[in-house]
Parts: C-alpha cells; structure tokens; sequence
C-alpha cells in the first residue's frame, strides 16, 4: 500500500480494513507528488484473484481540473439564483410601483378637487362684502339706507350656509384621500411583510391570501359602495410565491371595481369563489360590469392594452406572468359589452406540482 503517493496514512488504514470485507473501494482524498505538491485525486482499489493469488489494482486520478469545474458550476449557480432574485425582486418592485401608482392617481384627482373648491370658496365673496364694510365711514347708516348694505345680513346668512356646505364637501374629500393614503401604506405594508419570503415558493393557506388582498381594497369598495361576496369551499394549500399571488388578486378586484363603477350604487356587485378543481384550485373573481368585447377577450393579457382613460395595460399581462411562473393560468369569460365578466385564476394544489 504504500505504493500509494503520498497518501494520508489515515486513508491508507481506511482502505486497508475496508478490503477486509469489499472488493473494491471508491476514495477520495488528497495526495501528495514527489515534490510534496498536494493534489485532490479520486482511488480505485479493486481486489483481483489473478491465478488464485489475491491481487491490488490501484487507479489514482488526479481530479484537480473535474474540482475546478465543479467550483465553476457551484460559483455559475450561485450567481444563477443571485440574477433570478434580483430579477424577482424587480417584478416586485414594478408591480408595487404599478399599483401604488395607481392610488397615485387618484390621490391627484383628489387634490385637485380640494384645489378646485378652495379657489371656488365662498370666502372670497365674504372677504369682498367685509372690504365693502370698512370702507364706509358711516356703517349705520350704510346698513340702513343704502341698497348693498341694506342686502348684506340676507348675503351673510346665504354664504353661512354655502360655506358650511363646501366645509362639509371638504371635509369629505380629505377623508377620502386620507383613505387612499392608507391603502398605499397598506399595499407597501403588505408587500414588505411578504417581500423576504414571497419573492420564493410557499406553501400558502389560499382564503388567507385572498382575503388579505380584499382588506387592501375594503375601504375603495365600501366608499364605491360596491358589494362584495365571498364564497369560499374548503381548498387545499397552493405552493406560490406570496407577493406575487397577493398582486394578482389585487389587480383583478381593481379592475373588477372599475368595471362595475358605472352601473348604479346599488347594483354594483363582486363575487369572489375559491373552489377545488382536480389537482388544483380556482380563485374566480366575477362582476355584473362592463363586460369584454368578444374580440377583446383575445388580447386583453398584451402588455398596454386597456379601455381606460388613465389605464396602463400593465395589470392583467403581469398577473398573466406571474401565474405562469407560478404553473398556473388565468383564464377569463365574459357574455360581451355590459355582461359583466369572470376572471378564475387556476394554480396547483401544492402536493400536485
Ligand atoms: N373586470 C373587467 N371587466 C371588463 N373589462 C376588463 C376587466 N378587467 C380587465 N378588463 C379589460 O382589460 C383591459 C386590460 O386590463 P389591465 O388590468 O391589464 O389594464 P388596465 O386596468 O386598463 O390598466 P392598469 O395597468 O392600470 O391595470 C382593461 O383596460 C379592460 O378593457
Ligand atoms: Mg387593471
């Protein structure tokens, strides 16, 4: 055995009792060369009865280069699943950008309708009556006998009211962008509580994850005034990408909402389903709004497609993606224009993926 360069003396004994009852043994250990070098190498020793004589066969291999390789491929993997969380977290990052964006908006439209009544504000008039007062010398007698003053308790009254009126309408307005600025914490909120995890595959309580995204949206929908039903059957778990999963469900409420903001109050309607199919499970997120054009059904998933005036067609084509991603589908139907429409979004029961 000593054949064997340089090999530890250690490795020596191991192959030496693991003859005693194996014909062959499989090793790798270092070795040194004659010039006390250390290589990695790879031994085969097989015991051969050549002639009845019990004979040792060695192969010593030096596997430096197959190790560099494999350091190689370890480093290339490494930066594999470095790229593809650094591309997740980018699809995160767009699709928060997307949907705070969109709350965004609405912030703006109603800033610029709390700009529009205070520029409209009775006060203005009511400084224009007061400029009037204190101009004349003698107010008793201008409240008396001249016709403006003899108007101005009747206007004082009139502009009481107006502007308890526009008090009451701002006071509205404000409360509903306090609203919306909480539904941006909410989503942001959200998305950094599942950002660690979510951007990976878990296993995920289905209702949980839809419910919170309902949450999200249950201040817009109760000032909507839309009504929305649940209807939950007994799932198992999905195995998804949280954030991911939570975005979508988000996006296809919204839409719902938007869709259903024409028809009067008390008609507006959502139903979300969660129901088992075989090897999978179905959130089916269906409104009476609308509607899809038959030959709109076909591209309603491109990148920039929309009917909306402020839409961006971003929502439905990354859903789309992430559901792929996630083994799933999304598929839609609608009846047509002012049918209403359904959106079951489909993923693998987690133990059938
Ligand atoms: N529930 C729905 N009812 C009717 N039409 C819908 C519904 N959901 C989506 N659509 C149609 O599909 C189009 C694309 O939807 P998508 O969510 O991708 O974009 P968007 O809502 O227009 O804009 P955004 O990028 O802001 O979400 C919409 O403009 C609309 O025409
Ligand atoms: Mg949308």
């Amino acid at each position: 055995l000593n054949l064997i360069s340089g090999a530890d003396p250690r490795t020596l004994e191991t192959i030496c009792s693991t003859l005693q009852n194996q014909r062959r043994i499989f090793i790798e250990c270092y070795c040194s060369k004659r010039d006390n070098s250390v290589f990695p190498a790879e031994i085969t020793v097989n015991m051969l009865s050549v002639q009845n004589r019990e004979s040792l066969c060695f192969f010593i291999r030096n596997i430096s280069s197959r190790i560099k390789t494999q350091e190689a491929l370890r480093e290339a993997q490494k930066e594999l699943v470095e790229t593809a969380h650094r591309a997740g977290m980018a699809e995160i990052a767009t699709s928060i950008l997307h949907d705070v964006g969109n709350l965004l908006n609405s912030v703006n439209v109603s800033c610029e309708m709390i700009d529009q009544k205070l520029t409209k504000s009775t006060i203005g008039t009511l400084l224009q009556v007061t400029d009037l007062i204190k101009q004349q010398d003698d107010p008793v007698r201008f409240f008396s006998e001249d016709p403006r003053g003899k108007r101005i308790p009747h206007l004082l009254i009139e502009m009481g009211q107006r502007i308890q009126q526009e008090q009451a309408q701002l006071k509205s307005e404000t409360g509903n962008l306090r609203n919306k600025i909480a539904l941006i914490r909410e989503v942001i909120q959200m998305q950094q509580s599942y950002a660690k995890a979510g951007l990976f595959e878990e296993e995920a309580n289905v209702e949980q994850l839809v419910d919170d995204a309902i949450a999200i949206h249950s201040r817009a929908l109760k000032q909507a005034q839309i009504k929305l039903n649940k209807k939950y059957r007994p799932v198992p778990h999905i195995r998804v990408a949280k954030s991911k999963f939570v975005h979508v469900i988000l996006n296809l409420i919204k839409n719902a909402e938007e869709a259903v903001s024409a028809l009067p109050a008390s008609e507006r309607r959502i139903d979300v389903e969660i129901f088992p199919l075989e090897n999978e499970i179905c959130v089916k997120i269906s409104d009476n709004g609308v509607g899809i054009d038959p030959e709109d059904l076909g591209r309603i998933f491109t990148h920039g497609f929309t009917t909306k005036a402020t839409g961006h067609g971003f929502g439905l084509h990354s859903c789309a993606n992430m559901i792929k991603e996630m083994g799933g589908r999304i598929e839609v139907e609608s009846a047509g224009r002012g049918r209403g429409a359904s959106f079951s979004v489909i993923v693998p029961q987690a133990t059938k993926k």
